[in-house]
């Protein structure tokens, strides 16, 4: 069983081409032109093979390779393809593509195999253009609610329902995922971090994967002229609102433990130099592998979000958003991969992942495992993100051994 690295490559460089924004990273947003292309393009690859193709619920793509055992539970591998605004090359991609590159080789090769293998494209991963992270495999795996897709809306107050029938995205399997349906999901992804690198291994397999909780923080001032209006007399929400993220990364510190809290995005109306800001709207992400921990982060914030708007008599408002509970994944995939590793003389290192992931949806449905490969200074969501090929094309050696001995 040959993989063919140049085809990998291809593939990253054929994929990459859809992107909003060549001056600057790669901007592939769900259901957008360049999204659409990206997965025509992986879509034709796999029908190619002759896999089946299927257009599941909340924009999901599948492309099934039977098995001998035509109802047997699927062996399931993939990730996604939607990236962040300005992000990297090989976030998500790379567990696309080495999916597609194993697939190849079982239809080439023509490998029995008894149980069903299914490549697939997790839809709205990174909840760059929805807001809600995980969204495609959220749904799919019956975490939330169908009816969701015709209330989450883009900054542009387009559904995601509106969005998938826009793009031509015509549910042919309307059915959800249920655990008699899999026996196993796989997903290789670049770790995001720098633990591999700075430990000199090539391959790191995920123990578990941090709870992530997300909020949109509202706070509502005053508007009013910036030269007029006395200090004393204000009710100037940018000025809550900093001293909010200033608590935010404070008691992230405090706490410790592995919790980290994030404030990526935020708008100040009406925005401009001489106005008091009257509405200022900003994200809030917070991380821990344990949930009582990340729970009591959140609580925290929350205390000072109400404090310090009490204390200003500024109103504000908590939107939840996506959120997932830590999960371990399966300790007999992660030995098989282990092994896997072995007999190719690579020794593996067992991890946590802090970056949040599709399989995490799966791990109470199926034995699910991940694959990571390291990231070049631990650098992700960024133009620099870099992973080496032959780190990927490993990677795919591995998916692929362990996925044919699943499926056997
Ligand atoms: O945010 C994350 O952890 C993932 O990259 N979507
Ligand atoms: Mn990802
Ligand atoms: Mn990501």
């Amino acid at each position: 069983m040959a993989i063919q690295i140049e085809r990998i490559q291809k593939d990253i460089e054929i994929i990459n081409k859809f992107n909003a924004t060549p001056e600057k990273g790669i901007t592939r947003l769900t259901f957008s032109e360049e999204y659409q292309g990206a997965t025509a393009y992986v879509v034709d690859e796999l029908k190619q093979i002759g896999a089946k193709i299927s257009y599941c619920q909340a924009g999901n793509i599948k492309a099934s390779l039977p098995g001998t055992d035509q109802n047997g539970p699927a062996v399931m591998m993939g990730s996604h393809l939607d990236t962040v605004v300005h992000g990297g090359k090989f976030d998500g991609v790379v567990g696309v593509v080495t999916a597609l590159e194993a697939a190849r080789i079982i239809a080439e090769e023509k490998i029995a195999h008894r149980l069903p293998i299914d490549v697939v494209v997790f839809a709205e991963e990174e909840g760059s253009r929805f807001r809600w992270g995980l969204l495609g495999s959220s749904i799919w795996t019956g975490k939330l609610d169908l009816m969701r897709l015709s209330n989450i809306k883009d900054s542009g107050g387009v559904t995601y329902a509106e969005a998938m029938a826009k793009a031509g995205f015509e549910i042919s399997e309307k059915s959800l995922l249920e655990p008699r349906k899999l026996r196993a999901m796989l997903e290789v992804h670049i770790e995001q971090g720098a633990v591999l690198e700075k430990g000199g291994y090539r391959i790191g397999l995920v123990e578990a994967i941090a709870s992530i909780k997300h909020l949109d923080i509202t706070i509502t001032g005053i508007a009013n002229h910036a030269g007029t209006t006395p200090m004393e007399e204000r009710s100037d929400a940018l000025q809550a609102a900093a001293r909010i993220i200033t608590a935010v990364e404070e008691i992230a510190q405090e706490i410790g433990a592995n919790t980290v809290a994030t404030v990526g995005r935020i708008t100040c109306e009406p925005g401009q130099a001489n106005v008091i800001p009257g509405l200022v709207k900003f994200s809030l992400d917070v991380r821990n592998p344990n949930k009582d921990i990340l729970d009591s982060s959140v609580a925290a914030i929350k205390k000072t979000v109400k404090d310090i708007c009490d204390g200003r008599d500024l109103e504000f408002k908590l939107t939840p958003l996506a959120e997932s509970k830590p999960v371990s994944l399966s300790s007999q995939i992660i030995d098989l991969m282990e092994e896997k590793a072995r007999e190719r003389n690579v020794k593996a290192l067992r991890m946590v992942s802090g970056a949040g992931h599709d399989s995490a949806l799966f791990a109470d449905l199926t034995e699910t495992g991940m694959i990571f490969v390291p990231s070049e200074k631990g650098r992700s969501h960024c133009p620099e993100e870099f992973t080496r090929l032959e780190d990927i094309g490993l990677a795919c050696k591995i998916l692929l051994d362990t996925i044919v001995e699943l499926a056997a």
